[in-house]
């Protein structure tokens, strides 16, 4: 088959993977190869179980994989061949050196560049999918450009707004696409080739059109706002605790004026996922590094809230239960960062079940996705934390419940049944404010939410 045009991505990741299916599905005239330096994950990519859970990714796959999308291992001979490389390589927080805890660590980034140099044999496009810091771009020009092969990479900032657990409908109908480039000729002769491919099936006016620096800036911006959202619901989360005040009326209440907007308001115990974190402090750094101290603290609050939060968490289920939950059996309901996802990275269940490891409770997690990855998480913790699959099993002689991830099925568990297994006083901690407090608390249990006063019976 002729293809149009040969699109590469680096890194078969949570994006890579998700966004090129989608590109293959929708332009069945480019040849998309997903290449990755992991041969498990690419193996997992071919086969019939997918390396990752994502509401109707599976179809979306099978449609494709084989006609126009291909998974492989070997990415020099998919440089060769591709006009446009999408980089989708992870950029974690540096934990060494320099800006350690906060930098993004490029070293996968600058050795993908220098992959992409070696194996070219053209000219090519290179789109920055991974968050990257403002004005990375320019040092990957660098690297590109300078060569003796005669050759010009024009590099492109596009950055992915999925997110996941909705990653196919986030792809399928974006609320906008941005495209950054340099503004010379061949800048835009670059960028109009990559809005070719979303025009396939996104319509013009949502797709965004800016300069480079805008685009890589406008990714850390999106996703510190959002975070700052939830982190400034929350912080109002413990006011009302203290005054009787309901977080979800307040939130309803200032999310109707259309000027906040009601997405986002939802207090929880935390956020968490591998971007909002790594991002804010990533943008932290860049202020610092300009010497804006004022704008670098002010973002960087957002992350301190939101470990505050956490740890206010485990604090309201220790005062609770008498100042002790030494030797007490409590089941974690939930241990993905949100709902619909296996993944658990940074997720808030994390900092809470070792917390509570730390005082020595008897932790049982459960959870319908994420149970491998919280075991490879607490791996260090040993047999002192305890998995199951089975949530009415996990809550057996439990003397509390903390629900950390918002799964709809835990809505419609069979409480009265769980309660007559439990220990009594029977405590339930809502971290998502999921279920019916009034009918839980009638049953007997004593119930504390987020932002909410506590329901106890004693
Ligand atoms: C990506 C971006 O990397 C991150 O910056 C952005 O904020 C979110 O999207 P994600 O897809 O979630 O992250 O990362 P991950 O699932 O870790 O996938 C990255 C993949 O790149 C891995 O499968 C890894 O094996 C692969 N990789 C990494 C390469 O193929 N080559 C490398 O040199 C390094
Ligand atoms: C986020 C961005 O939304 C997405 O645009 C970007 O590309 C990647 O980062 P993701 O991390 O997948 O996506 O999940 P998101 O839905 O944003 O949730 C992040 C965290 O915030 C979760 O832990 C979630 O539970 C929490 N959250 C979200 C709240 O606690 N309250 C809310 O109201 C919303």
């Amino acid at each position: 088959m002729n293809f149009k045009k040969k699109i590469l991505c680096i890194g078969a990741g949570y994006v890579g993977g998700p966004t090129m299916a989608m590109i293959a599905r929708k332009c069945p005239d480019y040849k998309v190869t997903v290449v990755d330096i992991n041969p498990a994950r690419i193996a997992a990519w071919n086969s019939a179980d997918i390396p990752i859970y994502e509401p109707g990714l599976d179809e979306v796959v099978q449609e494709a994989r084989g006609r126009n999308l291909f998974f492989s291992t070997d990415v020099d001979a998919g440089i060769r061949e591709a006009d446009i490389i999408f980089v989708a390589v992870n950029t974690p927080t540096k934990t060494f050196g320099e800006g350690a805890g906060k930098a993004a660590d490029l070293q996968y980034w600058e050795k993908t560049a220098r992959q992409i140099l070696a194996n070219s044999e053209k000219g090519k496009i290179i789109v920055e999918k991974s968050t990257l810091p403002v004005r990375t771009a320019e040092a990957m020009e660098r690297i590109l450009n300078t060569n003796d092969k005669g050759l010009h990479f024009e590099v492109l900032s596009n950055p992915e707004f999925l997110a996941e657990g909705t990653a196919i409908a986030d792809l399928e109908a974006p609320d906008r696409v941005l495209i950054g480039s340099r503004e010379t000729p061949e800048g835009l002769q670059a960028r109009s080739e990559v809005v070719d491919i979303y025009a396939h099936w996104v319509p013009k006016k949502s797709i965004i059109e800016s300069n480079v620096w805008s685009a890589e800036l406008s990714k850390l911006v999106a996703n510190a706002f959002l975070a700052q959202r939830v982190s400034s619901i929350n912080s109002i989360s413990a006011l009302c605790e203290k005054t009787e005040a309901d977080v979800g009326e307040v939130a309803y209440a200032i999310g109707t004026d259309s000027r906040i907007g009601t997405k986002f308001l939802k207090a929880s115990v935390g956020f968490g996922g591998s971007c909002f974190q790594k991002d804010i402090l990533n943008l932290v750094y860049i202020c610092q590094s300009y010497g804006l101290t004022a704008v670098a603290d002010y973002w960087e609050s957002v992350v301190k809230l939101n470990d505050w939060q956490q740890q206010r968490f485990v604090q309201t289920i220790l005062s609770s239960m008498f100042n002790t939950v030494a030797g007490k059996r409590i089941a974690v309901l939930g241990f993905a960062f949100k709902a619909d996802t296996g993944d658990t990275r940074e997720s808030p269940a994390i900092s809470v079940v070792r917390n509570l490891v730390g005082e020595r409770a008897a932790v049982v997690v459960t959870d319908p996705k994420a149970l491998p990855h919280a075991k490879a998480d607490l791996k260090d913790l040993g047999d002192t934390v305890e998995f199951e699959d089975d949530v009415y099993k996990a809550c057996e002689g439990a003397h509390a419940i903390a629900i950390l991830t918002e799964w709809k099925q835990y809505k419609d568990l069979d409480f009265a049944r769980i309660l007559k297994s439990m220990q009594s006083p029977a405590f339930i901690f809502d971290g998502r404010n999921l279920l019916d407090h009034q009918a839980l608390y009638k049953m007997g249990f004593n119930v504390f939410a987020i932002g909410k006063s506590p329901l106890r019976h004693f």
